[in-house]
């Protein structure tokens, strides 16, 4: 597992990620999606696990779930679970850390 940093302060990790828009970062060998929800970061793999349609272009709801796509199926941000649609695994998330140094990610 390793550890990567992201900015250089909260307020830099606040400007790169505007709150509410998913964005996509490589990390070493991953490419994930990282979405900011006021002081909170989730960071999840890019490719849903039901049919490979990319996150990115998902949409976030009030339940901190993230909405594919493709065919609507929604996963919890914060352990991955599928909360709704079937027929896949849950998705993969990481740990992140948002501190007055920057944004930590544990992939
Ligand atoms: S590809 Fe994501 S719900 Fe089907």
């Amino acid at each position: 597992m390793g550890k990567f940093r992201l900015g250089q302060s909260k307020e830099d990790v606040k400007g790169m990620l505007p709150e509410g828009n998913i964005k996509v970062t490589q990390l070493g060998a991953k490419k994930l999606c990282v979405v900011r929800l006021g002081e909170k970061v989730y960071a999840f793999e890019q490719l849903c696990p039901h049919r490979g349609a990319s996150l990115k272009d998902g949409h976030i709801n009030r339940f901190e779930e993230v909405i594919c796509p493709l065919h609507s199926y929604r996963f919890n941000m914060n352990t991955g679970q599928l909360t709704s649609g079937g027929g896949c695994g849950d998705l993969e998330v990481y740990k992140t850390n948002l501190t007055e140094e920057g944004l930590e990610i544990l992939v």
